[in-house]
């Protein structure tokens, strides 16, 4: 059954053939028989709780079956939202491809920095993050007939925050007024981009859409009308068991279980802790390649860097495989990958190949990939992790948990028995939290207690959080947002300046640093390292080509660290591609294959990724757009690094660190130790002063990506914080 599955997927060439398969495996899934109760279920209640094993086609079918019950009716939007950016992407195309549409019509996408929709859109994948952002313009949601939170047990930060919101607006809808746009108490209403208030019902506005990027003005319109929105309904998502925390807050919602399809998969663990985990993931991977039967492998990895070392590697050793023995294919996913390239691990590796899948926990429940039977887990995630009381979010790898190393397994029996192969040992499963914390307990809170201002919430305590985040971490919040100046000193939004910074797209130190730099004459720089920094892998250096890529990258360090050699990258990859403009490029740009010319020859001499650098071309061009929006006037400093610097040194002045005797650093604004991250190109340079953007936790305290300053600039630059008076980094 499933051998021919595969083959007919191989074999079906003509699009009616694919059509019909696509058809026959829509019915095949096991939430197609539950197509009615579910529908009958939405239509009656507000809020209904979908429990569904991963693979029973909650993501994919749901929107069609809401779509198709006439939820879409004048216009109205299906809205869903993902924790990931990859899935809203990849599944958005597939939902299209099964209602035989192109993408970005009725079916569309939009994630930060890219939006794939249009004005018919009618089924739309988002990010959860994306949905809180349009929160701000549409307060009352008025062009959504149903929002579906998918992947409600990951209870990322976004997830949780929406759920609240929704509630409120749920409640807001209902209710008789809806000329209140303002979800607060208070009769005050968000102030808009000027600092006017602004009274901005949606109501009315039906069928207008948002515009692309930034412009999405309309949804600004005033309307007094006191008129009634349909009540919107929510339907929330999960791959766990677990609903009861779901319906409760829900006030008693009704949950329906979708019955899974699941083999059995047997796990292998470790018999002693391994050494180096990647090491064991490509020994494992090839004893499952020489001594298992036909299926694909399925890796969990922690990042975009290790997951391309990694796929170098396994590309390595599949090349030395003996005369003879089946072939292998690599296809990586992550987050950051560019859209037009994750398909590939959908399609079915050629006859006599085994795929190898290097994956982020994306793979854990988001996406469901088909023809695993082996799944590869060393056990571990990136994570964000924070210290509310001193201040510190930093990235780290660590373990998962039970929960979600059971996930992890159960993507190797979705078609067929199946084994995972846990790198880690069976009492150190055991060891493991039985689930993960959700990230609102772990988080900055910064950014959303932001948009939660800027949506009229000023008593943040007292929102309707599903799982109240530790006080200390919403005062911290409160305070670093104090210090940026977005909060006035009763608490509430500032305006312009939080108000604008409400509104960009970015963390909010990054959205000061940019707002700051347009004041000091450097905009275009800040907004060329913010959107380099949005980008992963700029450089890489393959194992064997080490010395020609460092030497490749030293043409562009600068002794001024990290934010200016981006600078540098990028202004001559821009250089190159002009000058293929100039030269016609063959008269095929748009072509896939081509011969490497221009700028991809460029980045393949200097060993940068010309993926990450196309991306980051697009991110500073929405950003540019966006800072023009706001009225903010275009300035370049050029050459002048110093006035580029002082410029990172006023916006990420929360991140200085100063070097100690010891040759250490210490974060200024919390007395803690860290040090320089071996990818910086300051590394080694032991530079008086610091900014960074970010902490990086291994054995120790990283900051990547930093800056050399002069310390005396700081006092000059934020007096607020660094001041006599404002004198809160010498409590330290
Ligand atoms: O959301 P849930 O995990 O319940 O399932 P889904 O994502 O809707 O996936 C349903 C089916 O569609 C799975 O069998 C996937 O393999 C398939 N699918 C696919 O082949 N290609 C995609 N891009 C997405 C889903
Ligand atoms: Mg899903």
């Amino acid at each position: 059954m499933v051998a021919k599955e595969k083959h007919d997927r191989v074999g079906a060439t003509s699009a009616t053939q694919s059509r019909l398969l696509l058809a026959a495996q829509r019915k095949d899934l096991p939430i197609a028989s539950a197509e009615r109760q579910l529908i009958a279920e939405v239509s009656q209640h507000d809020t209904l709780i979908v429990i569904g094993e991963t693979g029973s086609g909650k993501t994919t079918q749901l929107p069609q079956f809401l779509r198709a019950a006439g939820f879409c009716k004048g216009g109205k939007v299906v809205g869903v939202t993902q924790p990931r950016r990859v899935a809203a992407v990849s599944v958005a195309a597939r939902v299209a491809q099964e209602m035989g549409m192109e993408l970005g019509k009725e079916v569309g996408y939009s994630i930060r920095f890219e939006d794939r929709t249009g004005p018919e859109t009618v089924v739309k994948y988002m990010t959860d993050g994306l949905l809180l952002r349009e929160a701000l313009l549409d307060p009352l949601l008025a062009r959504y007939s149903v929002i579906v939170v998918d992947e409600a047990h990951e209870r990322t930060l976004h997830t949780d925050i929406l759920l609240g919101l929704l509630k409120a607006v749920q409640a807001r809808r209902s209710g008789a007024d809806v000329s209140k746009a303002s979800l607060a108490d208070s009769k005050t209403s968000a102030p808009d981009a000027n600092g006017h208030a602004t009274n901005a019902s949606t109501y009315g506005n039906e069928g207008t859409h948002h515009g692309k990027g930034w412009r999405r003005g309309n949804a600004d319109v005033s309307n007094g009308g006191g008129g009634r929105l349909e009540p919107l309904r929510v339907v929330v998502m999960s791959a766990t068991l677990d609903a009861a925390q779901f319906c409760e807050f829900f006030g008693g919602a009704k949950a329906v279980y979708v019955q899974g399809r699941q083999f059995p998969v047997e796990v292998l663990y470790a018999a002693q802790p391994e050494a180096d985990y990647l090491d064991a993931v490509l020994i494992t991977v090839f004893q499952i390649h020489l001594e298992e039967d036909t299926g694909d492998v399925l890796v969990f990895l922690t990042g975009q860097e290790e997951i391309e070392a990694m796929e170098r590697l396994v590309k390595e050793r599949a090349a030395r495989l003996p005369e003879g023995a089946q072939r292998v294919t690599v296809a990586p996913i992550y987050s950051a990958m560019p859209a037009d390239q994750q398909m590939r691990v959908f399609q079915p590796a050629p006859p006599g190949t085994r795929k190898v899948i290097l994956a982020t926990n994306i793979a854990e429940t988001s996406l469901t990939l088909p023809g695993v039977r082996y799944v590869v887990d060393p056990g571990l995630v990136k994570a964000r992790t924070y210290n509310p009381r001193a201040g510190i979010e930093a990235l780290a790898v660590v373990p998962i948990s039970k929960a979600q190393a059971r996930q992890r397994s159960g993507r190797a029996g979705r078609e067929a028995p199946g084994k995972c192969y846990r790198l880690y040992t069976e009492a150190a499963f055991e060891a493991l939290e039985d689930a993960t914390v959700p990230e609102i307990k772990r988080c900055n809170l910064a950014g959303v207690v932001l948009q939660l201002k800027a949506l009229g919430i000023d008593n943040v305590a007292q929102f309707d959080f599903m799982d109240k985040p530790p006080r200390g971490a919403i005062v911290k919040s409160l305070e670093q947002l104090f210090a940026l100046g977005a909060l006035t000193a009763e608490g509430r939004l500032s305006a312009p300046t939080g108000v604008q910074m409400a509104r960009f797209p970015l963390e909010p130190l990054y959205s000061r640093a940019v707002l700051t730099s347009a004041r000091m004459g450097c905009l275009d720089e800040m907004i060329t390292a913010v959107a380099m920094l949005s980008v992963e892998g700029v450089f890489y250096v393959p194992k064997e080509k080490k010395s020609e890529a460092n030497a490749a990258k030293k043409r562009f360090v600068s002794p001024e660290g990290d934010h200016v050699t981006l600078v540098q990258v990028f202004r001559a990859y821009l250089e190159e591609g002009a000058k293929e403009d100039r030269n016609g490029a063959n008269g095929n740009s748009a072509g896939k294959k081509r011969k490497r010319t221009g700028a991809a020859a460029w980045c393949h001499a200097n060993f940068v990724n010309g993926r990450s650098l196309s991306k980051a071309v697009d991110v500073y061009r929405q950003l540019r757009d966006h800072c023009a929006g706001l009225g903010l006037p275009a300035s370049s400093c050029g050459q002048d690094w110093t006035a580029l610097r002082r410029g990172l040194a006023a916006g990420f002045f929360l991140n200085a660190a100063k070097r100690q005797p010891d040759g250490t650093y210490r974060a200024i604004a919390n007395g803690r130790t860290v040090s320089i991250h071996p990818s910086s190109v300051l590394f080694g340079q032991a530079p008086e002063c610091v900014v960074y953007n970010e902490l990086v936790r291994t054995s120790r305290d990283y900051m990547r990506d930093l800056t050399r300053i002069d310390p005396a600039w700081l006092p000059e630059l934020a007096p607020q914080f660094y001041g006599l008076n404002g004198a809160t980094a010498n409590r330290h």
